[in-house]
């Protein structure tokens, strides 16, 4: 039990929230915190005040039979980990809005603790159902393009800034003769001066067209919608759909969920769309290893919102994040249950919701293609910025390099073996060699 001292009419939280004899049913949202307590609190003291100030409590006595009605409690701590259960009726059910301000509001500024991390959370079948999940999922967005046999490829339209609309366009198109399945905006790119929205979507639209006519192959453009106000954003949304596109994009994480919420309606209502999330800013949540939210927690929310794909990472590329944590990740987003395979903290059932496509992009070139097969299996996209445009050939060139590499490391040839067909992929590896784990 705790034995923190408290000044002058301030409660121990631990008295009412600390249960170590509860077993929370299925019903119960769990979370796993890694707290590190702040000076003269102890991990219990620091947990109970974290689940009383998501719960029925604050810093003073109040009103405890009430605490009584949707009892939430710290059930046990194992080092600097506490696990704490919440009655699932403490949060509004499809928001998570407000299950976040509800459940990861407050505590991360409480003096209680030096540093909290939101480790996993366990969404009751209850909770999960009240979600949509994707629209299309896994199996959807491989009919929206017709490939089944092997990942499905794209790229971010580089350089990230400063190419007119009908530059962008033209490199789209480059991208999609070159082979590649799908092209995206970058997460910067909003509707300024120098590209503005309405014309980037007619003029993109236009040329992913004619590279569907000219191939005879379907191809996808990801259309970032994200704009200043909802409405905006759902206008793009509308504009996207009218000038015949499937795909729109949200920078879910500096959006919001709610944000995602209506754009997720929009498209169930329009139909035909699949959505998909770029995570820029993510990392300001999960970088820090001792406080913040870890990313198979974002996973979670983002498959519940409604996300066809997601940016997971590369564990390869130019950012950080270690084969094991993609691991978890690619559990999360793709299968029924997850948690079992790599035993993480909490069992998740899915109740349903459809598999995510987990995206790998930032830093990739062709020469990752047989680590990133490795890694994520065949149901992930894989995107390729400055590794498709940076070519010295140019963008269709790229493509070509980065499509004849998966084409080949598919059918078990080696990256050398296959640049002795392929002069683009030849050249690509001159610049950029074959990466290894
Ligand atoms: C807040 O949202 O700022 C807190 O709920 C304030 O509540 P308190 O005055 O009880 O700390
Ligand atoms: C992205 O938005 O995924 C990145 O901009 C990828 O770009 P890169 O492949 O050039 O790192
Ligand atoms: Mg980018």
């Amino acid at each position: 039990m705790s034995n923190v001292k408290v000044e002058k009419g301030v409660k121990p939280y631990a008295e009412a929230y600390y249960k170590p004899d509860m077993e929370p049913g299925n019903d119960y949202i769990l979370m796993a915190f890694r707290i590190t307590p702040g000076p003269g609190v102890d991990i219990i003291e620091a947990a109970s005040a974290a689940c009383a100030e998501s719960s029925t409590g604050t810093w003073t006595e109040i009103d405890r039979e009430i605490s009584e009605r949707l009892p939430s409690y710290v059930y046990r701590t194992d080092g600097n980990m506490a696990y704490v259960a919440y009655h699932p009726e403490l949060v509004e059910k499809g928001s998570m809005s407000n299950i976040l301000s509800s459940l990861a509001g407050n505590i991360f500024g409480m003096k209680a603790v030096d540093g909290i991390r939101i480790e996993d959370m366990r969404f009751p079948e209850g909770i999960i159902k009240t979600f949509p999940g994707p629209a299309k999922g896994i199996e959807g967005v491989r009919e929206m393009l017709g490939v089944y046999d092997r990942p499905l490829t794209g790229s971010t339209i580089k350089p990230k800034l400063g190419l007119t609309a009908k530059e962008h366009a033209r490199r789209c198109y480059e991208t999609l003769r070159g082979g590649l399945d799908t092209v995206k905006d970058d997460e910067n790119l909003g509707s300024q001066k120098f590209n503005t929205f309405d014309d980037r979507v007619k003029y993109t639209l236009e040329m992913v067209q004619k590279a569907e006519a000219e191939t005879g192959e379907k191809k996808g453009y990801w259309c970032n919608v994200t704009a200043g106000d909802t409405e905006e954003m759902l206008r793009r949304a509308a504009l996207v759909k009218e000038y015949g596109g499937r795909f729109v994009m949200i920078d879910f994480v500096v959006a919001g969920f709610t944000a995602v919420a209506s754009l997720r309606k929009e498209i169930g209502r329009m139909g035909g769309l699949a959505l998909h999330g770029h995570r820029a800013m993510h990392a300001a949540y999960d970088r820090v290893p001792y406080h913040g939210v870890d990313y198979r927690v974002i996973s979670k929310w983002a498959r519940m919102a409604g996300l066809d794909h997601i940016h997971v990472g590369t564990g390869v590329g130019k950012l950080e994040g270690t084969r094991t944590e993609l691991e978890e990740r690619l559990e999360i987003l793709r299968e029924d249950n997850s948690g079992v395979v790599n035993n993480m903290c909490f069992e998740q059932p899915w109740a349903g919701l459809k598999p995510v496509f987990p995206v790998a992009s930032g830093g990739l070139h062709p020469g990752h293609v047989p680590v990133l097969l490795d890694i994520f299996g065949k149901d992930s996209i894989w995107a390729f910025g400055g590794g498709v445009h940076g070519h010295p050939g140019g963008s269709r060139a790229g493509a070509t390099a980065v499509r004849d590499a998966i084409d080949g490391v598919m059918k078990g040839k080696t990256l050398d073996q296959i640049a002795r067909q392929s002069r683009e992929l030849k050249e690509a590896m001159e610049i950029w060699a074959e990466v290894k784990f």
